[in-house]
């Protein structure tokens, strides 16, 4: 059952259906044996599965899989044993103190897979500078392959970057962004939706609009991002023309992710209300926990306060100690909405084997069935 089983089901004649773009690039292929089980209860796959894309020959990947950069928690850890289940993981630059610290990091990451990762670089405007060149310069002199960029503008950094045969990834949160990052000469987009952790910028286009909108506006690859977290947000991604998907938050909670265990289990028990955006007022919006402390955050916001009064309630180091310590009042901490879509801790590999294998069987099994009974009776 190679390829053509997940558009034409098992077995029967091939039926027409409308092409999805570049087939969503998708190829749903068994290696070997899988018994059904029902989406979201878990995988008792036998077989291994995959899901080829432009992405995953683009970066030489085996599933259409990305872990988001994540400040605090994707350190070297986390990128290996997302990479070493197939997947990409993504080391987050500015998590290390210093360029050289980040090189040291890289190293780590090497010593622990010899898959494809990528490096976040995130830029974003902030009251203490940051050295980007550097950390860039870091990330090139590493031979690092794939770099992930977001929060800004790319610009400055993709000649660099290309001259070194880097791939790009640039994260953004409009069509429009989008467009201008593929004018710059990226090589993917990851489209980041209303419901994302973290920077959500300020136009609030869910996924299930952002992403059509944006793949229709691209030629090059585009990655769906925010709210994915299971094998029916991957085929529900490749459904709406994207080529994989980037997770943040469901990355964050596995068991190689190094957050604190009352975090992870914080998300296991909240539910996808469970979060709040601050920042608005400073056009800096962000998707966190619902904590006190975020709601003191709003509220200062409400009142008119600026960014003097409500930088020390946000400063990342507080942040850090959240992660750390695992008090999810001592900061502010980012989460996205699909926290109440997760139940489990589970390890990396288990998580990716079951997203592929879940998004088989929603292929194979319940999609290709819907779509058989749409035949006119006449038909049959
Ligand atoms: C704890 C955490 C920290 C994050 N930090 C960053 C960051 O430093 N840079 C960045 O580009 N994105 C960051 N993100 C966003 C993720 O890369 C990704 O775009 C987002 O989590 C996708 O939404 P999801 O959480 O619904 O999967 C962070 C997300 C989380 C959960």
């Amino acid at each position: 059952m190679l390829a053509a089983a997940a558009l034409h089901g098992n077995g029967g004649p091939p039926r027409s259906r409308p092409r999805l773009r570049g087939e969503a690039a998708a190829a749903f292929r068994l290696e070997s044996g899988c018994r059904p089980f029902r989406p979201g209860t878990g995988c008792r796959h036998q077989r291994s599965l995959t899901v080829q894309t432009a992405i995953t020959r683009l970066l030489g990947i085996e599933h259409p899989i990305v872990q988001g950069g994540m400040q605090w928690v994707g350190r070297a850890e986390l990128t290996a044993a997302v990479s070493n289940t197939g997947a990409l993981g993504v080391l987050t630059a500015l998590t290390q103190p210093s360029p050289e610290a980040l090189h040291d990091e890289i190293r780590r990451v090497r010593s622990m897979t010899d898959r494809p990762f990528a490096v976040n670089l995130t830029i974003l405007p902030t009251l203490k500078p940051v050295p980007y060149e550097a950390y860039r310069d870091v990330i090139i002199d590493s031979g690092v392959k794939i770099v992930e960029t977001a929060g800004n503008n790319p610009a400055a950094h993709v000649p660099a970057l290309k001259a070194a045969g880097i791939k790009i990834i640039h994260k953004c949160t409009t069509p429009r962004h989008a467009l201008k990052a593929e004018q710059i000469g990226v090589d993917v987009v990851s489209i980041d939706g209303f419901e994302c952790a973290g920077h959500i910028g300020e136009e609030d286009i869910p996924g299930l609009v952002l992403i059509p909108a944006t793949v229709a506006r691209l030629r090059i690859p585009v990655i769906a991002s925010g709210g994915f977290g299971d094998g029916r947000g991957l085929v529900a991604a490749l459904a709406l023309g994207a080529e994989g998907i980037n997770m943040g938050t469901r990355f964050m909670c596995t068991r190689e992710s190094p957050v604190h265990d009352n975090i992870k289990r914080a998300i296991v028990n909240n539910t996808e209300a469970d979060t709040c955006l601050i920042l608005r007022s400073l056009r800096n919006s962000s998707r966190v926990a619902r904590t006190a402390l975020a709601q003191s955050v709003i509220d200062m916001e409400k009142a008119g306060a600026g960014i003097d009064r409500i930088g020390p309630a946000v400063a990342g180091a507080k942040g850090r100690r959240v992660y750390e310590e695992g008090d999810a009042e001592a900061g502010i901490w980012t989460v996205g909405m699909v926290q109440g879509l997760i139940h489990d801790i589970p390890t990396c590999a288990e998580l990716v084997r079951r997203i592929v294998s879940e998004a088989e069987v929603l292929v194979n099994e319940r999609l290709s069935r819907l779509v058989g009974l749409s035949q006119p009776s006449s038909d049959r």
